[in-house]
């Protein structure tokens, strides 16, 4: 039984000051939200070159994916909210906050092999933060430079979740993180944090800590109560992370978007009890059309609707990527997987190429699931 003492105004007063200076993921406007997603559209669109700064967005208010008023370049935008919580609030130089910044094609330095495939940010305080997963390379941009969008970035098509959690979460997310080994190339996690996150600091530090097997699967709370699977490996896990793990364990055959290089990419693979095909072509409402190859986002999900699943994450289905750490974060919430299922145009099947329409119009075993497309 809560006793509620004090006089009501102050406890609102008191917790919605608390709230609006909780650090989150930020939606469009800058409110906070549990979470959001991005796709940024390719500069090559329906056979026309674009600005290539454009951008989906998503998040759980919404029906379905909205085109952006904002050019992710620019400082408005999700991304640059939830991002300038650490550019403009400068919570980089407070003891009081975990940041970290990785990429394993980071900002201005050179290119590390041995680190994990893998892109993201971090910050958080003792109450909660955002955890970014990314697959930009050279972002974000150094705290002291303030958001910036790298030119590179705008070619191709690029994904990014943003989560809210609160901070026990962040003590399973420092575990998975160890697997990932991730490139910090700007981070703190001050000596107040040092006996709840000892790896974080370790990996902070630049050292590399100890692992108990090379693969590690953890489910994750949001702050909002929405659940999600964090899948990471080592790159000591030499296998495919869709076809040799995450489709088994999750029990459902995959259509996966991944940035394939020709001559090193691994075809759609039915050997296994579950399948994992190629998705070659992704088609937004109102015709916005474009081809895997000038995609460079990872991300898959279940081909069929009774899986309702969606990952997304860090690692492409590419030869050089079996031996590669790096990680997917799923979900089962039907809005997301909705919005991604219905953007696979076609795919590679097990015997052969499989254009989705059919399935959108008449949809599986008769039932239709889309009627509004
Ligand atoms: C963002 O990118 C577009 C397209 O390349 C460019 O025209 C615009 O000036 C850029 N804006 C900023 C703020 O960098
Ligand atoms: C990275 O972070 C620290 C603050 O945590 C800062 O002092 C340092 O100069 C930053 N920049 C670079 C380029 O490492
Ligand atoms: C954090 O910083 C403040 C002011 O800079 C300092 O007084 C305090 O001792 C620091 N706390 C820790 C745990 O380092
Ligand atoms: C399919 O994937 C599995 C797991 O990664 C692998 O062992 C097998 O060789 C692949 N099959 C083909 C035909 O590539």
């Amino acid at each position: 039984m809560v006793h509620f003492t004090l006089p009501f105004q102050i406890l609102v007063f008191c917790c919605c000051a608390v709230c609006s200076a909780e650090i989150s993921c930020k939606n469009e406007e800058g409110e906070p939200v549990d979470w959001f997603i991005i796709y940024k559209l390719p500069r090559y669109v329906n056979g026309d070159i674009g600005s290539g700064v454009e951008y989906m967005y998503l998040d759980s208010s919404k029906e379905s994916w909205e085109m952006s008023k904002y050019m992710i370049n620019s400082s408005q935008g999700a991304i640059a909210n939830t991002l300038n919580q650490l550019y403009m609030g400068k919570e980089y130089k407070f003891n009081t906050s975990v940041y970290a910044l990785y990429n394993d094609a980071p900002p201005v330095l050179k290119y590390i092999q041995q680190y994990g495939h893998t892109k993201g940010a971090l910050l958080f305080d003792r109450s909660q933060g955002f955890w970014l997963s990314h697959s930009i390379p050279h972002f974000p941009s150094f705290p002291e430079r303030g958001y910036l969008y790298p030119s590179s970035g705008k070619v191709n098509g690029q994904t990014a979740l943003c989560v809210t959690y609160q901070y026990q979460e962040f003590l399973h997310i420092a575990t998975q993180l160890v697997y990932l080994y991730p490139r910090f190339y700007n981070c703190s996690v001050p000596a107040a944090f040092l006996a709840d996150l000892p790896q974080l600091a370790q990996l902070c530090a630049g050292a590399k800590p100890q692992l108990s097997s090379n693969k590690r699967m953890e489910q994750l709370f949001s702050a909002g109560g929405e659940k999600f699977v964090s899948f990471v490996k080592s790159e000591n896990f030499v296998d495919d992370i869709y076809t040799g793990w995450v489709a088994q364990t999750l029990g459902a055959d995959l259509l996966v978007e991944s940035w394939q290089t020709q001559g090193h990419d691994l075809p759609s693979n039915c050997s296994l009890p579950k399948h994992t095909m190629n998705i070659k072509r992704i088609q937004f409402p109102r015709s916005v059309l474009f081809h895997s190859h000038n995609d460079h986002s990872k991300w898959c999900v279940s081909r069929l609707y009774e899986d309702q699943v969606t990952c997304l994450g860090d690692l492409n289905r590419e030869r050089g990527q079996l031996w590669r750490g790096g990680g997917l974060i799923c979900s089962f919430n039907p809005l997301i997987y909705k919005a991604f299922r219905e953007v696979v145009d076609w795919y590679i099947g097990c015997t052969g190429p499989v254009t989705d329409v059919l399935y959108l119009v008449f949809g599986v075993n008769g039932v239709t699931y889309w009627p509004d497309k």
